[in-house]
């Protein structure tokens, strides 16, 4: 990767992709790019340029004046957002897939795009999940996720296009929001332990998903992209997961932290099937053998650091201290 263009880059993942791509390679050397503009640092700290997905022309117009070597494809329309408008979640996260896609062959560029734990459904082997295995997903994000899997597997195998991408599990961060997943909430429970001491789960007790903190993800993309390809039998949609954990267990992490904090439960009954149709942890083992695949933190870890930098994002400190026990960092 010498020249990289990012879609999607001001999203929970690119803000913070952006950004280290930015050190590793040079800040003129990535191209961060989304449908709309804000004022952050995936802005100000390099070229930027405004692609919808889904205009092909603009897509590869700027790929190409830009002489890219590398797309990375991250705009999507996440799991519980498509499930509200499942007609514009296909034209979004296939057709900009597509247009992504056919950018990167047009001019010989390398491609990374993420797939999900999305991907996998009620028919899929719940416990140590294959890395090959039954794909019956049973959403609208899910479908698609399964898809791309195969359509990126075409594009390497029909023109030979460097495909390459990954299975994320439920991606935890304090740098941007997430974008409206079903794993949300372990990124909300955070916040609302430093805000309030408390959080309402819209997830049940006893429902576990894999999930992995942000910094494990984004070394993941870097370390797979730089991947001798002759090692990758299976290039996309690679199994990986740092932890698998359900609701009571993060909140106990919390409490090392912050003795206090209490959940209670809210069930989303919309959120909470999409759940229970995903695994409850995958086995990573193809990532760990074909590219090396490993993850620094485990729940006390990304507790311990998640808290200790949304404290300081938040201001949270003083306001705290007058009502919480707060120990640890
Ligand atoms: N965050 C996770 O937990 C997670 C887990 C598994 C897979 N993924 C996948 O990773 C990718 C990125 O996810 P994310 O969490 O950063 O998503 P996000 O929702 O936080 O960000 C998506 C970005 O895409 C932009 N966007 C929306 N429509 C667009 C369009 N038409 N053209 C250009 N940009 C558009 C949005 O403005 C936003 O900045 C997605 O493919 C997602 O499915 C994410």
């Amino acid at each position: 990767m010498k020249k990289i263009l990012v879609t999607g880059s001001l999203g929970q993942i690119g803000s913070e992709l952006v950004m280290m791509l930015r050190d590793l390679y040079g800040a003129s050397n990535v191209v961060a790019s989304d449908i709309r503009e804000t004022d952050s640092e995936v802005v100000k700290s390099g070229p930027f340029e405004i692609i919808n997905v889904t205009d092909a022309k603009r897509l590869y117009d700027v790929a190409k004046e830009n002489e890219v070597d590398t797309i990375i494809h991250l705009a999507a329309l996440l799991s519980a957002t498509a499930e509200k408008n499942p007609a514009f979640a296909w034209n979004l996260n296939m057709g900009g897939l597509v247009n992504a896609l056919e950018a990167a062959r047009e001019l010989n560029c390398k491609f990374f795009t993420p797939s999900s734990i999305g991907a996998f459904g009620p028919s899929t082997p719940k416990d140590n999940t294959p890395q090959d295995t039954i794909q019956r997903p049973t959403t609208m994000y899910g479908v698609n996720k399964v898809a791309g899997e195969l359509l990126c597997d075409y594009y390497y195998q029909k023109f030979g296009v460097d495909t390459r991408g990954v299975r994320f599990p439920g991606l935890i961060s304090y740098v941007a929001p997430p974008g409206g997943g079903t794993t949300d909430y372990a990124v909300e429970i955070y916040y609302e332990a430093i805000q309030k001491g408390a959080y309402t789960s819209y997830i049940a007790q006893d429902t576990y998903m894999d999930m992995m903190y942000m910094p494990d993800a984004l070394q993941a993309i870097v370390t797979l992209m730089e991947a001798d390809a002759s090692k990758l039998k299976h290039r996309n949609a690679f199994n990986i997961t740092a932890m698998s954990f359900e609701p009571e267990q993060i909140a106990a992490s919390i409490r090392k932290y912050i003795p206090n904090f209490s959940i209670v439960y809210d069930v989303d009954p919309v959120r909470q099937q999409i759940a229970n149709s995903w695994p409850n942890f995958i086995d990573a083992s193809a990532a760990k053998e074909e590219w090396g695949f490993k993850a620094e933190y485990d729940l006390d870890k990304m507790t311990e650091d998640m808290l200790a930098k949304l404290r300081v994002k938040l201001g949270a400190c003083v306001a705290l201290e007058s009502n919480y026990a707060i120990v640890g960092s």
